[in-house]
């Protein structure tokens, strides 16, 4: 047996010399990079071609046939890449997403798949690990049915409180937001399934969104959007990134050299493939500015009139104007991510647990449902009694609210309610829909509360939702929003008069309490006259269980949001969005002059008082700090102690940031940590930052800047 060592140069050498190595040759090669070369060497150039654009599946949501390249018999869904066979390359197949395995009317014979809460719930529960959990139960299904590329891991900041797809996000954090999303990718690529980090980057509004130009300093990127990208970059090693649809200071996202060569692949040393998102790819030159593969190429045709990379790449290629050496690396890209997860070893598919998933679901929407508001200890509902309970609104006699667009689910079983509100906004209009996921959160309440005396009444007008409020002992007014990916919100309110019916029920009975199914933070005019609000976000299958468990008590809440609720949208960066009343197709200009102060960091440096700050969750029970103590040195240390002081169990997010700087007043989460606690259970928390969340980046220098001095912190919940 030859000596490895010898082997291994034995394999190399053959590989150099292009010389012909079976792929079981090939598969001995450990390394992902030098498999990738010695693979990649070997291809021919239709080959190569044929790997740097995927092919969309036909979905009858959006009225697609099927294209004559994708091959008979594979699962349809968001995209088709073909293999090498002859050298061990699988093909992609590749399926969205964040919240599950999705089935837009791809595979008309896939009865469902788990629908897990929504990012920014995840983002709630400030919990990276049920984030993991979540990551890998998505990518068994997926893989169970074929998929080896999963399209997940929004890592977008919710900088901008309309935008449609903060649901698909974690926070407005770039620490929350880079730890969450690293965890979903680990979990996704411990299950051997690619994960794709998106939309790269400052894509954090929808509309018109394919002729939107971001306008964004670049130190404030650095500083916030991108570094939550990079800080997940860092953490998980996601096998792909998708860059966005939208320009930044007039350049395509998926064409931004700055953003993808400079940035990505140098600054960062990222070795995986950027993919584009669907349609996003109006030019072949993208392939000389970053772009490694063209995704759903239909929708460039649609869209810009042309595929960009087949023929008018292979003529620049013919012209000598995209270079070999650039071919072969973005093949290579995509062969060392195969080979770093191991979509290319894969056995047989694992058994899918569904009850297990739905425990997963369930611990999910447990975590991130956050307790806004508890006057009078109006909750958790007494079970002791039996109360006279009307549910009022929401359709919470189907089901929960969920987010609409690519990330939404197909829950097993189907929709319990599909209301589709179309709208001129794109062509996702179509999509643009309410879709109730059971079960129903009247039928979870009664579950729990078998003495309880439960009415529902379906807000259809104000004064009717009153009679049953006015004779009962508790109001309960669940109030949903429809959000999703290619519109946005106008403004912060509740659609379909659900304001004019809590006003008319906590009129009828000042024991009401407001559940909300929303994607983002609301404005709230009945505020001050209710005395519970609950944040349930779009909680997925789980949600209407885990819901009526933080009603009653069975669960303590702990959520905490991770987006900033402001009390008017005059106090955040853009007061007005004049943008929204362009039409469709039409370009637009964003600004985002408000650099790294995203979010809370906004009203730190404003000064402004927001509704909910970042951060806030009430719980059952109470907690107290004690022990505060500081280290210094080249990072900031804070250690303390944090004691359950009340009745019940439950669990607290202690929170540390920096507040000033010696180069200046700036709020940066520097870390938090979510500790479970028994009734007066004490545990030492350690809080430690990244120490660029202290300093500064210097875009010249190429650098992070930590200026030497005193730092202000502190801890808060
Ligand atoms: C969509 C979305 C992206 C999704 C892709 C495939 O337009 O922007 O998040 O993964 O296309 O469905």
């Amino acid at each position: 047996m030859a000596h490895p060592d010898r082997r291994m140069r034995t394999l190399m050498l053959a590989a150099m010399l292009g010389g012909s190595m079976g792929h079981a040759a090939l598969a001995q090669i450990t390394d992902p990079d030098r498999r990738a070369a010695a693979t990649e060497a070997q291809m021919t150039d239709d080959e190569r071609f044929a790997m740097i654009y995927s092919i969309m599946g036909a979905a009858t949501i959006i009225g697609m046939t099927p294209d004559p390249r994708l091959p008979a018999g594979i699962p349809m869904s968001a995209a088709y890449v073909g293999g090498v066979p002859r050298l061990g390359v699988p093909a992609q197949l590749q399926t969205d997403a964040s919240m599950g395995v999705t089935n837009p009317g791809y595979r008309p014979d896939d009865k469902g798949a788990t629908a897990f809460p929504s990012a920014i719930l995840l983002g709630s529960s400030f919990n990276p690990a049920i984030a993991r959990r979540v990551g890998e139960a998505i990518a068994r299904e997926a893989r169970a049915r074929g998929f080896n590329i999963l399209l997940a891991g929004g890592a977008n900041l919710t900088s901008e409180v309309r935008n449609g797809r903060n649901y698909e996000y974690y926070a407005e954090d770039p620490w929350l937001t880079g730890v969450m999303a690293a965890e979903a990718v680990n979990g996704v690529q411990s299950q051997g399934v690619i994960s794709t980090l998106k939309h790269y980057a400052a894509n954090n509004f929808e509309h018109n969104r394919h002729w939107q130009d971001v306008i964004a300093d670049r130190t404030g990127l650095r500083e916030a959007e991108l570094l939550g990208f990079q800080i997940a970059i860092e953490r998980s090693q996601p096998g792909a990134i998708m860059c966005g649809y939208n320009k930044l200071n007039g350049d395509y996202l998926c064409g931004h050299d700055w953003l993808l060569n400079q940035v990505l692949k140098k600054d960062w040393g990222y070795r995986g493939w950027v993919m584009s998102d669907w349609g996003a790819t109006p030019s072949w030159e993208f392939a000389l500015k970053g772009l490694d593969q063209e995704s759903g190429l239909q929708n460039d045709v649609s869209l810009w009139g042309a595929e960009a990379f087949t023929d008018k790449l292979r003529a620049a290629y013919r012209d000598g104007d995209f270079p070999k050496a650039r071919l072969s690396d973005m093949v290579r890209r995509m062969l060392r991510s195969m080979y770093a997860v191991g979509v290319d070893k894969w056995g047989p598919a694992p058994r899918v647990d569904m009850a297990a998933h739905n425990a997963i679901a369930l611990e999910g929407a447990r975590e991130g449902i956050v307790l806004l508001k508890n006057d009078a200890a109006v909750l958790p509902l007494a079970t002791d009694r039996p109360l006279k309970i009307a549910v009022i609104g929401g359709f919470a006699q189907k089901g929960v609210g969920s987010g609409t667009g690519s990330g939404a689910v197909l829950p097993v079983g189907g929709f319990a309610g599909e209301l589709n509100i179309g709208g001129a906004h794109g062509r996702l209009g179509v999509a643009r829909s309410l879709f109730l996921t059971p079960p129903a959160p009247v039928d979870e309440l009664k579950k729990l509360l078998p003495a309880a005396e439960i009415e529902y009444d379906g807000a259809y007008t104000p004064a009717e939702s009153a009679l049953l409020a006015q004779r009962s002992d508790v109001a309960i007014v669940f109030a949903v929003r429809v959000e999703g990916e290619a519109f946005d919100l106008t403004d912060l309110s509740l659609p379909w008069g659900q304001d004019a019916v809590i006003d008319a029920v906590v009129a009828a009975n000042p024991n009401t309490i407001v559940v909300l199914q929303t994607g983002n933070p609301v404005s709230m005019p009945w505020r001050d006259k209710v005395k519970g609000i609950v944040q349930a976000w779009f909680p997925g299958q789980a949600g209407a269980t885990a819901i009526a468990e933080v009603l009653t008590g069975t669960v303590n809440p702990s959520g905490r949001t991770p987006i900033t609720w402001p009390a008017d949208l005059a106090d955040t960066p853009r007061p007005t969005m004049p943008i929204l009343a362009t039409k469709w197709g039409a370009p637009v200009t964003l600004r985002f002059d408000e650099g790294a102060e995203v979010g809370y960091r906004w009203y730190a440096m404003t000064g402004r008082t927001p509704m909910y700050p970042f951060g806030h969750g009430l719980s059952y029970t109470t907690f107290d700090y004690s022990g505060l103590q500081l280290r210094g040195g080249d990072n900031v240390t804070v250690q303390l102690t944090v004691r359950n002081s009340g009745a019940r169990a439950g669990a607290d997010v202690p929170q540390h940031y920096l507040t000033r700087a010696p180069d200046g007043q700036r709020m940066r989460l520097l870390a938090f940590e979510k500790v479970t606690l028994e009734p007066g259970e004490s545990k030492a928390v350690t809080l430690t930052g990244d120490p660029r969340l202290l300093g500064r980046y210097d875009e010249r220098a190429g650098r992070w800047r930590l200026a030497a001095g005193d730092y202000e912190v502190m801890v808060g919940k």
